[in-house]
């Protein structure tokens, strides 16, 4: 497999000037050398391969962004190496440029004031995309993502999910082989939401574009990428199978019983009472075991030998679950 993105020991530190506080805090800070440097990515390294989709997970400020901006080439490593397609981003913009489609769902690239189509011309000739080509690229898109309602409409009256759609056609119209997605779900309803990620697994899949996504909706990795990277305060904590995540970080499964009774002090070993709730005129209770400890039919028997059980379902913990605990355990807010 070629490897598409190459990142080594990426580091970016930011630095501001030290806050002085008092009656002449501005000048000072103005004229101090006192600078607070902090790491927003602290030494990651990774290797995505041609035509993979990963998830790069992380909460609110863990550098998620920071490093698909190293990436994309718009910010310059403090130290440590990127290599996207054979080239240095930041050192090669325009060639990397071709390369690659970025989207910041918090930010548009479209013109505003224009109606999509122009804004998407515009793109398109940037690009040195034949009409020929342009027109093909779009119509295609448009289909897909069913634009030809609102191709006509100034992108500063769209709704998000239209102004996102939009964006990521702007990202895609040259065909990049690499596609940067950051928060592209963000703030979008259901609908909106399906229809983005089918649009990304579409091209995955028909043009075996490389896909790097952020997000917080734990939906769009499960639906979209089989491999996943964590990242919290700059540094990598997991990186792999979504699978695997779940064995390593969460290994254990549940069974839910509905009954007329459950006694809440209910002792049956291996099994771990994590929740009960009134279910209608029954109870419902949520039993978690450990399957390598105690093998499922197992703990199905000991279950119906100790309760008078009406209903049964086992369930995986959900990635939702296992990533929160990863943060809880880490003592940090999801
Ligand atoms: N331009 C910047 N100047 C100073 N600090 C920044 C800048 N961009 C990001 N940071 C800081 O770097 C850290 C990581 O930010 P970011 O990469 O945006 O996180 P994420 O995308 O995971 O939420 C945060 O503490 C943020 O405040
Ligand atoms: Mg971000």
């Amino acid at each position: 497999m070629l490897r598409v993105i190459i990142a080594e020991n990426l580091v970016k530190e930011f630095s501001r000037p030290r806050r002085a506080v008092g009656r002449f805090a501005g000048v000072r800070s103005f004229f101090s050398t006192d600078r607070v440097v902090s790491r927003a990515v602290d030494d990651v390294s990774l290797r995505i391969d041609d035509g993979e989709i990963v998830g790069y997970l992380g909460p609110n400020g863990a550098g998620k962004s920071t490093t698909i901006k190293m990436l994309t080439g718009i910010l310059v490593p403090t130290s440590g190496h990127v290599e996207v397609e054979g080239i240095v981003p930041w050192k090669d913009r325009r060639a990397n440029a071709r390369n690659i489609g970025a989207v910041f769902g918090q930010r548009s690239q479209l013109w505003t004031d224009l109606p999509l189509r122009e804004s998407l011309e515009l793109i398109a000739k940037l690009y040195g995309l034949s009409p020929e080509d342009h027109r093909r690229s779009l119509e295609g898109f448009v289909d897909l993502l069913d634009m030809g309602p609102f191709l006509d409409t100034a992108v500063r009256s769209l709704s998000l999910g239209q102004r996102m759609r939009g964006d990521i056609v702007a990202a895609m119209l040259y065909r990049p082989p690499v596609l940067y997605l950051d928060e592209p779900t963000v703030g979008l309803d259901v609908v909106a939401k399906a229809r983005i990620r089918d649009f990304i697994a579409e091209q995955n899949r028909t043009e075996g574009t490389t896909v790097l996504l952020t997000t917080h909706d734990i939906a769009d990795i499960e639906q979209l990428a089989r491999r996943v990277v964590i990242i919290d305060e700059g540094r990598i904590l997991y990186d792999g199978g979504l699978d695997a995540l779940r064995v390593r970080y969460a290994p254990f499964r549940e069974i839910v019983v509905s009954a007329s009774e459950i006694p809440e002090s209910i002792s049956l070993e291996g099994l771990e009472l994590t929740r009960l709730v009134p279910a209608g005129d029954e109870l419902r209770g949520t039993f978690r075991f450990d399957p390598a400890v105690l093998p499922a039919p197992a703990a199905i028997g000991r279950l119906t030998g100790a309760l008078e059980i009406t209903d049964l379902s086992s369930r995986e913990p959900s990635v939702e679950d296992v990533i929160h605990r990863i943060y809880t355990d880490r003592g940090v807010a999801p």
